[in-house]
């Protein structure tokens, strides 16, 4: 019996790598993430995200030396992390829909993210986390695919091993993890390597939680074989999880991150609460608190939530009392379509019509001072 084991780029179906057709849009995710490694540096760079990979590696101010290296002697990797960042930014925005701080970019404006990440907050610690997972999964993906000269399929799971249904044979294309978690730490934590403050402390610990969260969420797959489906023989590979979970996961780590303060020889952090048990190892750490993100700050950063939309009968942080702050909200009647009347017609679909109902839809209110409508306008 012959086995087809090969694992296409579809396998998670959010993701389509191929479909971009327009490489200037490449780049442009790859430069927006080349640039959060690199929040604390200005520079005036945009438009080299025409021109190629190694133009980009060495003109691009805000990357620290080892990084450049790697750059530009993996031109592919870069590729496979600039078309992942797409996807760990999608999964932080929708995360973060329901709060005040949406984890929304800034167009044409190099720190991505704003200013916001300026602070060492427990929002900063939640994108350092992310991006890195981001990067693990965009590599260990790349090397399974076969699009990286660097890494394949992990070699290590060969021959037999067993689990708690028995024994099987490693076989298919096992997700190079390991190679993908070191990767990342090299280039994403050099930067972070070049400073001893709190905030490089944060980061690295942050980065690093981030790539063990992917790995938490490997599975075994299996495909049976044997006479009529009698799984006698099973051939399994190790497969990362959708990102999702990791999104999932990084976000209760968000909910429950622990504040943390520089020891006194600065080479560790302390948690600030005094009656903390236990360890910080798998959480988020963070050392400054977080602004309310309630009105527009361009200093800190915050965006406000001025317009943005809120659910009245919710209670949680997408409530119009949280996500107004107070302040009130306006009621707009809108039409929306949805789908309606379905019936399962024989076989095998099921129709639908499209029915037109009104829903009310209620947007904060901006904040009563004066020059806020000045601020907004760019
Ligand atoms: C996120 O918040 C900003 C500022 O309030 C708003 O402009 C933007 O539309 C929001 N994004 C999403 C996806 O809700
Ligand atoms: C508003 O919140 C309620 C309660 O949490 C929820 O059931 C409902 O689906 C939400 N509505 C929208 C439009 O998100």
């Amino acid at each position: 019996m012959k086995i087809d084991m090969t694992r296409t780029g579809s396998r998670n179906g959010t993701i389509s790598r191929h479909s971009s057709n327009s490489t200037s849009k490449l780049y442009f995710t790859f430069i927006l993430l080349l640039l959060i490694f690199t929040p604390r540096v200005d520079s005036s760079w945009w438009y080299i995200g025409a021109l190629g990979a190694r133009v980009i590696c060495d003109n691009i101010p805000g990357l620290v030396n080892k990084q450049r290296q790697l750059c530009q002697r993996h031109p592919d990797l870069m590729q496979s992390i600039g078309e992942g960042a797409k996807e760990w930014i999608r999964e932080c925005q929708h995360q973060f829909r329901h709060h005040r701080w949406n984890c929304s970019t800034l167009d044409r404006d190099h720190t991505v993210f704003g200013r916001v990440m300026l602070r060492s907050s427990r929002e900063a610690a939640f994108v350092y986390a992310i991006s890195s997972a981001g990067v693990v999964y965009a590599i260990t993906r790349a090397c399974s695919q076969g699009d990286l000269k660097i890494c394949s399929c992990d070699a290590q799971k060969r021959g037999q091993a067993s689990d708690n249904r028995g024994e099987f044979d490693w076989g298919g294309c096992s997700d190079n993890i390991n190679y993908g978690i070191k990767f990342t730490k090299t280039f994403v934590d050099a930067r972070e390597k070049m400073v001893k403050d709190a905030r490089a402390l944060m980061n690295l610990h942050n980065n690093r939680c981030g790539r063990m969260a992917v790995k938490r969420f490997m599975k075994l797959e299996c495909k049976c074989h044997g006479v009529s489906g009698s799984c006698a023989l099973r051939t399994c590979w190790l497969a990362m999880s959708d990102f999702r979970r990791t999104g999932d996961y990084l976000r209760k780590k968000y909910n429950t991150a622990i504040e943390v303060t520089m020891n006194q020889d600065g080479t560790g952090f302390m948690v600030a609460d005094k009656d903390f048990k236990g360890t910080t190892k798998n959480e988020l750490v963070y050392v400054e608190k977080s602004p309310d993100y309630c009105l527009m700050d361009r200093a800190a950063g915050s965006l406000g939530t001025a317009g943005r939309v809120c659910n009245k009968s919710s209670r949680g942080t997408d409530s119009c009392e949280v996500m107004c702050c107070g302040r009130g909200y306006d009621t707009m009647r809108a039409k929306r379509v949805t789908k309606c009347e379905c019936k399962f017609k024989w076989c095998c679909a099921v129709e639908c019509k499209d029915c037109e109902n009104t829903v009310d839809v209620h947007t904060c209110k901006p904040h009563r001072r004066p020059d806020w409508l000045d601020q907004t306008r760019r």
